[in-house]
Protein backbone atom coordinates (compact mmCIF):
# COMPACT_ATOMS: atom_id res chain seq x y z
CA UNK A 1 0.00 0.00 0.00
CA UNK A 2 1.65 3.28 -0.89
CA UNK A 3 2.03 5.73 1.89
CA UNK A 4 1.99 9.25 0.89
CA UNK A 5 5.50 8.27 -0.36
CA UNK A 6 6.53 9.03 -3.85
CA UNK A 7 5.57 5.86 -6.48
CA UNK A 8 9.21 4.23 -7.34
CA UNK A 9 9.25 2.07 -10.22
CA UNK A 10 12.89 -0.52 -10.93
CA UNK A 11 13.50 -1.39 -14.58
CA UNK A 12 15.91 -4.68 -14.81
CA UNK A 13 17.85 -4.61 -18.17
CA UNK A 14 17.77 -0.90 -20.06
CA UNK A 15 17.74 -2.54 -24.08
CA UNK A 16 15.68 -1.66 -26.25
CA UNK A 17 12.25 -3.20 -24.15
CA UNK A 18 13.59 -1.42 -20.58
CA UNK A 19 14.67 1.49 -21.99
CA UNK A 20 11.07 2.19 -24.06
CA UNK A 21 9.32 0.85 -20.77
CA UNK A 22 11.46 3.81 -18.73
CA UNK A 23 10.93 6.45 -21.39
CA UNK A 24 7.07 5.86 -21.61
CA UNK A 25 6.85 5.43 -17.51
CA UNK A 26 8.33 9.21 -17.27
CA UNK A 27 6.82 10.38 -20.61
CA UNK A 28 2.80 9.18 -19.36
CA UNK A 29 4.19 10.18 -15.94
CA UNK A 30 2.94 7.14 -14.02
CA UNK A 31 5.72 7.48 -11.42
CA UNK A 32 8.20 9.80 -9.22
CA UNK A 33 10.88 7.91 -9.60
CA UNK A 34 12.23 5.27 -12.09
CA UNK A 35 15.68 3.28 -11.14
CA UNK A 36 17.68 1.70 -14.43
CA UNK A 37 19.47 -1.13 -13.48
CA UNK A 38 21.87 -3.09 -15.75
CA UNK A 39 24.97 -5.16 -15.78
CA UNK A 40 26.08 -2.64 -18.36
CA UNK A 41 26.34 0.46 -16.37
CA UNK A 42 27.07 3.16 -18.76
CA UNK A 43 24.64 1.99 -20.63
CA UNK A 44 21.88 2.40 -18.00
CA UNK A 45 23.17 5.69 -17.07
CA UNK A 46 23.29 7.04 -20.85
CA UNK A 47 19.71 6.04 -20.72
CA UNK A 48 19.09 7.23 -17.40
CA UNK A 49 20.49 10.69 -18.98
CA UNK A 50 18.66 10.48 -22.39
CA UNK A 51 15.37 10.28 -21.13
CA UNK A 52 15.82 12.82 -18.30
CA UNK A 53 16.90 15.07 -20.93
CA UNK A 54 12.95 15.17 -21.97
CA UNK A 55 11.82 15.67 -18.50
CA UNK A 56 11.02 19.21 -19.03
CA UNK A 57 8.10 18.53 -21.52
CA UNK A 58 6.42 15.97 -19.94
CA UNK A 59 3.41 17.35 -17.75
CA UNK A 60 5.47 16.42 -14.84
CA UNK A 61 8.33 15.58 -12.80
CA UNK A 62 10.18 11.93 -12.79
CA UNK A 63 13.30 11.42 -11.35
CA UNK A 64 15.33 9.31 -12.90
CA UNK A 65 18.52 7.50 -11.72
CA UNK A 66 20.69 4.17 -12.29
CA UNK A 67 20.65 1.94 -9.31
CA UNK A 68 21.75 -1.70 -7.92
CA UNK A 69 19.24 -4.50 -6.70
CA UNK A 70 19.55 -3.63 -3.31
CA UNK A 71 18.10 -0.29 -4.11
CA UNK A 72 15.00 -2.31 -4.53
CA UNK A 73 13.92 -2.05 -0.94
CA UNK A 74 11.41 0.51 -0.76
CA UNK A 75 10.41 0.68 -4.70
CA UNK A 76 6.85 -0.41 -5.41
CA UNK A 77 7.02 -2.13 -8.92
CA UNK A 78 10.15 -4.18 -10.59
CA UNK A 79 10.22 -4.61 -14.01
CA UNK A 80 12.36 -7.59 -15.31
CA UNK A 81 13.01 -7.21 -19.07
CA UNK A 82 16.45 -8.97 -19.20
CA UNK A 83 16.06 -12.48 -20.57
CA UNK A 84 17.42 -14.23 -23.31
CA UNK A 85 15.91 -12.92 -27.10
CA UNK A 86 14.97 -15.97 -29.53
CA UNK A 87 17.56 -16.49 -32.39
CA UNK A 88 16.31 -17.00 -36.16
CA UNK A 89 13.94 -19.54 -36.18
CA UNK A 90 13.50 -20.20 -32.52
CA UNK A 91 10.00 -19.61 -30.55
CA UNK A 92 9.39 -18.13 -27.38
CA UNK A 93 9.42 -20.80 -25.80
CA UNK A 94 13.26 -22.01 -26.88
CA UNK A 95 14.91 -19.71 -24.70
CA UNK A 96 13.67 -20.91 -21.72
CA UNK A 97 17.04 -22.45 -20.48
CA UNK A 98 18.99 -19.26 -20.80
CA UNK A 99 15.99 -16.95 -20.05
CA UNK A 100 15.57 -18.98 -16.49
CA UNK A 101 19.08 -18.43 -15.65
CA UNK A 102 19.44 -14.87 -16.22
CA UNK A 103 16.13 -14.53 -14.24
CA UNK A 104 17.41 -16.52 -11.10
CA UNK A 105 20.59 -14.43 -11.21
CA UNK A 106 18.19 -11.12 -11.00
CA UNK A 107 15.23 -12.13 -8.68
CA UNK A 108 17.33 -13.27 -5.62
CA UNK A 109 19.30 -10.54 -4.75
CA UNK A 110 16.42 -8.53 -5.36
CA UNK A 111 14.58 -10.04 -3.06
CA UNK A 112 17.92 -9.82 -0.41
CA UNK A 113 17.38 -6.57 -0.74
CA UNK A 114 13.55 -6.74 1.36
CA UNK A 115 11.91 -6.01 -1.97
CA UNK A 116 7.98 -6.69 -0.89
CA UNK A 117 6.49 -4.80 -3.77
CA UNK A 118 5.03 -6.20 -7.45
CA UNK A 119 6.69 -7.87 -9.97
CA UNK A 120 6.03 -7.21 -13.77
CA UNK A 121 7.49 -9.90 -16.00
CA UNK A 122 8.37 -9.52 -19.40
CA UNK A 123 11.22 -11.58 -20.00
CA UNK A 124 10.42 -14.52 -22.39
CA UNK A 125 8.95 -17.29 -22.02
CA UNK A 126 6.75 -14.98 -19.99
CA UNK A 127 4.33 -17.38 -18.45
CA UNK A 128 6.55 -20.14 -17.33
CA UNK A 129 9.45 -17.23 -15.85
CA UNK A 130 6.07 -15.83 -14.22
CA UNK A 131 5.70 -18.81 -12.77
CA UNK A 132 9.43 -19.26 -11.95
CA UNK A 133 10.06 -15.88 -10.48
CA UNK A 134 6.69 -16.55 -8.25
CA UNK A 135 8.35 -19.63 -6.92
CA UNK A 136 11.97 -18.09 -6.53
CA UNK A 137 10.59 -14.84 -4.85
CA UNK A 138 8.22 -16.26 -2.46
CA UNK A 139 5.68 -13.59 -3.04
CA UNK A 140 1.84 -13.80 -2.93
CA UNK A 141 0.71 -14.91 -6.60
CA UNK A 142 -0.97 -11.61 -6.86
CA UNK A 143 2.71 -9.67 -6.93
CA UNK A 144 3.93 -11.82 -9.80
CA UNK A 145 2.53 -10.53 -12.78
CA UNK A 146 3.72 -11.84 -16.54
CA UNK A 147 2.73 -9.44 -19.70
CA UNK A 148 1.29 -11.75 -21.69
CA UNK A 149 -1.25 -11.69 -23.59
CA UNK A 150 -2.01 -8.31 -22.59
CA UNK A 151 -0.01 -7.07 -25.63
CA UNK A 152 -1.63 -9.80 -27.88
CA UNK A 153 -4.95 -8.52 -27.40
CA UNK A 154 -4.01 -5.17 -27.97
CA UNK A 155 -2.95 -6.66 -31.39
CA UNK A 156 -5.97 -8.79 -31.94
CA UNK A 157 -7.64 -5.43 -31.29
CA UNK A 158 -5.40 -3.17 -33.91
CA UNK A 159 -6.60 -6.50 -36.16
CA UNK A 160 -10.15 -6.41 -35.86
CA UNK A 161 -9.81 -2.54 -36.03
CA UNK A 162 -9.37 -2.48 -39.35
CA UNK A 163 -11.71 -5.00 -40.57
CA UNK A 164 -14.71 -3.31 -38.50
CA UNK A 165 -13.44 0.85 -38.81
CA UNK A 166 -13.66 1.56 -35.12
CA UNK A 167 -11.18 2.81 -33.02
CA UNK A 168 -9.30 -0.40 -31.12
CA UNK A 169 -10.51 0.98 -27.54
CA UNK A 170 -14.20 0.58 -28.31
CA UNK A 171 -13.85 -3.28 -29.06
CA UNK A 172 -13.62 -5.74 -25.90
CA UNK A 173 -11.73 -8.80 -26.74
CA UNK A 174 -9.19 -10.93 -25.16
CA UNK A 175 -6.37 -12.93 -26.34
CA UNK A 176 -6.10 -15.47 -23.70
CA UNK A 177 -3.22 -18.76 -22.66
CA UNK A 178 0.03 -18.65 -23.51
CA UNK A 179 2.24 -15.48 -24.88
CA UNK A 180 2.77 -17.55 -27.82
CA UNK A 181 1.05 -19.55 -30.71
CA UNK A 182 -1.17 -21.67 -28.55
CA UNK A 183 -2.98 -18.81 -27.85
CA UNK A 184 -6.64 -18.42 -27.88
CA UNK A 185 -9.58 -15.71 -28.41
CA UNK A 186 -12.76 -16.16 -26.62
CA UNK A 187 -14.69 -15.16 -29.41
CA UNK A 188 -18.33 -15.61 -27.59
CA UNK A 189 -17.18 -12.26 -25.82
CA UNK A 190 -15.90 -9.80 -27.99
CA UNK A 191 -18.17 -7.23 -28.13
CA UNK A 192 -17.98 -4.27 -30.93
CA UNK A 193 -19.34 -0.78 -29.11
CA UNK A 194 -21.55 -3.32 -27.01
CA UNK A 195 -22.72 -5.31 -29.70
CA UNK A 196 -21.42 -9.22 -29.41
CA UNK A 197 -18.94 -9.73 -32.75
CA UNK A 198 -21.25 -12.82 -33.19
CA UNK A 199 -24.43 -11.01 -33.85
CA UNK A 200 -22.62 -8.70 -36.56
CA UNK A 201 -21.03 -11.59 -38.12
CA UNK A 202 -24.76 -12.97 -38.08
CA UNK A 203 -25.97 -9.86 -40.03
CA UNK A 204 -23.29 -9.60 -42.52
CA UNK A 205 -22.24 -13.52 -43.57
CA UNK A 206 -20.45 -11.89 -46.75
CA UNK A 207 -18.08 -10.01 -44.93
CA UNK A 208 -17.86 -10.36 -41.22
CA UNK A 209 -19.01 -13.93 -41.33
CA UNK A 210 -16.82 -14.78 -44.03
CA UNK A 211 -13.77 -13.96 -42.15
CA UNK A 212 -11.44 -16.64 -40.53
CA UNK A 213 -11.38 -16.29 -37.14
CA UNK A 214 -8.40 -19.14 -36.53
CA UNK A 215 -6.55 -17.61 -39.11
CA UNK A 216 -7.08 -14.04 -37.33
CA UNK A 217 -6.00 -15.73 -34.05
CA UNK A 218 -2.64 -16.73 -35.49
CA UNK A 219 -2.24 -13.60 -37.38
CA UNK A 220 -2.38 -12.28 -34.05
CA UNK A 221 0.03 -14.52 -32.60
CA UNK A 222 2.52 -14.26 -35.64
CA UNK A 223 2.00 -10.04 -35.60
CA UNK A 224 5.39 -9.76 -33.07
CA UNK A 225 7.43 -12.00 -35.51
CA UNK A 226 5.77 -9.25 -38.38
CA UNK A 227 7.84 -6.65 -36.43
CA UNK A 228 10.68 -8.68 -35.89
CA UNK A 229 11.25 -9.86 -39.64
CA UNK A 230 11.29 -6.23 -40.33
CA UNK A 231 13.15 -3.96 -37.23
CA UNK A 232 14.80 -7.05 -35.52
CA UNK A 233 12.86 -6.51 -32.43
CA UNK A 234 9.45 -5.40 -30.60
CA UNK A 235 9.37 -2.91 -28.11
CA UNK A 236 7.24 0.04 -28.13
CA UNK A 237 4.09 -2.08 -28.21
CA UNK A 238 5.55 -4.66 -24.85
CA UNK A 239 6.32 -1.66 -23.16
CA UNK A 240 2.82 0.05 -23.90
CA UNK A 241 1.57 -3.24 -22.28
CA UNK A 242 3.83 -3.38 -19.37
CA UNK A 243 3.15 0.11 -18.99
CA UNK A 244 -0.20 -0.04 -18.90
CA UNK A 245 -0.18 -2.94 -16.01
CA UNK A 246 2.07 -0.63 -14.24
CA UNK A 247 -0.15 2.27 -13.50
CA UNK A 248 -3.49 0.61 -13.39
CA UNK A 249 -1.34 -0.90 -10.22
CA UNK A 250 -0.04 2.22 -9.49
CA UNK A 251 -3.30 4.50 -9.89
CA UNK A 252 -5.33 1.88 -8.17
CA UNK A 253 -7.03 2.35 -11.76
CA UNK A 254 -8.86 -1.77 -11.04
CA UNK A 255 -8.35 -1.90 -15.09
CA UNK A 256 -9.22 -5.38 -16.36
CA UNK A 257 -6.60 -6.32 -18.35
CA UNK A 258 -5.24 -9.57 -19.38
CA UNK A 259 -1.97 -10.48 -17.86
CA UNK A 260 -0.42 -13.83 -17.17
CA UNK A 261 -1.32 -14.82 -13.65
CA UNK A 262 -0.81 -17.31 -11.37
CA UNK A 263 -4.70 -19.23 -11.05
CA UNK A 264 -5.76 -22.70 -9.62
CA UNK A 265 -9.01 -23.72 -9.09
CA UNK A 266 -10.78 -21.69 -12.10
CA UNK A 267 -10.57 -22.61 -16.20
CA UNK A 268 -10.46 -26.17 -15.26
CA UNK A 269 -7.10 -25.84 -13.69
CA UNK A 270 -7.03 -27.65 -10.37
CA UNK A 271 -2.84 -27.09 -10.28
CA UNK A 272 -1.13 -23.38 -10.05
CA UNK A 273 -0.44 -21.87 -13.50
CA UNK A 274 0.94 -18.60 -15.00
CA UNK A 275 -1.27 -17.79 -17.84
CA UNK A 276 -3.07 -15.33 -19.18
CA UNK A 277 -6.39 -14.80 -18.08
CA UNK A 278 -8.36 -10.93 -17.79
CA UNK A 279 -7.43 -9.96 -14.11
CA UNK A 280 -8.42 -6.39 -12.25
CA UNK A 281 -5.50 -4.94 -11.72
CA UNK A 282 -5.19 -2.05 -8.99
CA UNK A 283 -2.88 -1.31 -5.80
CA UNK A 284 -2.17 -4.75 -4.83
CA UNK A 285 -1.42 -6.04 -8.44
CA UNK A 286 -3.86 -9.24 -9.74
CA UNK A 287 -7.04 -8.34 -7.31
CA UNK A 288 -9.43 -10.65 -9.09
CA UNK A 289 -9.60 -12.97 -11.97
CA UNK A 290 -12.35 -12.47 -14.26
CA UNK A 291 -13.75 -16.15 -15.31
CA UNK A 292 -15.76 -16.16 -18.47
CA UNK A 293 -17.87 -18.74 -19.10
CA UNK A 294 -16.45 -20.08 -22.80
CA UNK A 295 -17.86 -22.65 -25.11
CA UNK A 296 -16.88 -26.09 -24.58
CA UNK A 297 -14.30 -25.42 -27.95
CA UNK A 298 -13.03 -22.63 -26.25
CA UNK A 299 -12.55 -23.88 -23.10
CA UNK A 300 -10.67 -26.72 -24.93
CA UNK A 301 -8.51 -24.55 -26.53
CA UNK A 302 -7.52 -22.53 -23.37
CA UNK A 303 -6.91 -26.09 -22.06
CA UNK A 304 -4.52 -26.77 -24.65
CA UNK A 305 -2.53 -23.44 -24.44
CA UNK A 306 -2.39 -24.63 -21.04
CA UNK A 307 -1.03 -28.02 -21.74
CA UNK A 308 1.75 -26.48 -23.61
CA UNK A 309 2.57 -23.99 -20.62
CA UNK A 310 2.70 -26.92 -18.02
CA UNK A 311 5.11 -28.87 -20.19
CA UNK A 312 8.19 -26.39 -20.03
CA UNK A 313 7.13 -25.38 -16.63
CA UNK A 314 7.92 -28.63 -15.81
CA UNK A 315 11.07 -28.18 -17.54
CA UNK A 316 12.63 -25.83 -14.89
CA UNK A 317 11.89 -29.18 -12.26
CA UNK A 318 8.56 -28.00 -10.96
C1 LIG B 1 6.28 -9.60 -28.43
C2 LIG B 1 7.30 -10.02 -27.42
C3 LIG B 1 7.26 -9.12 -26.21
O1 LIG B 1 5.30 -10.36 -28.64
O2 LIG B 1 7.13 -11.41 -27.00
O3 LIG B 1 6.42 -8.48 -28.95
Amino acid sequence: MLVNKLRKVAVVGTGLVGSSTAFSLANQCVCEEIILIDINKERAFGEVLDISHGVEYFSSRTQIKTGEYKDCEDVDVVVITAGAPPRAGQTRLDTLEMSAKVVESIINPIMDSGFNGIFVMISNPVDIITYHVWKLSGLPRNKVIGTGTSLDSARLKSLLSEQLGVDPRSIQAYSMGEHGDSQMVPWSHVYVGGKPFSKIREENPDTYGALDLDALVLKTANLGWDVVNRKGTTYYGIASAAVGIIKSILHNEKRVIPVSTIIEGVYNQDKPIAISVPAIIGIDGVEDVVVIDMTKEEEEKFDKSAKVIRDYISKLGY
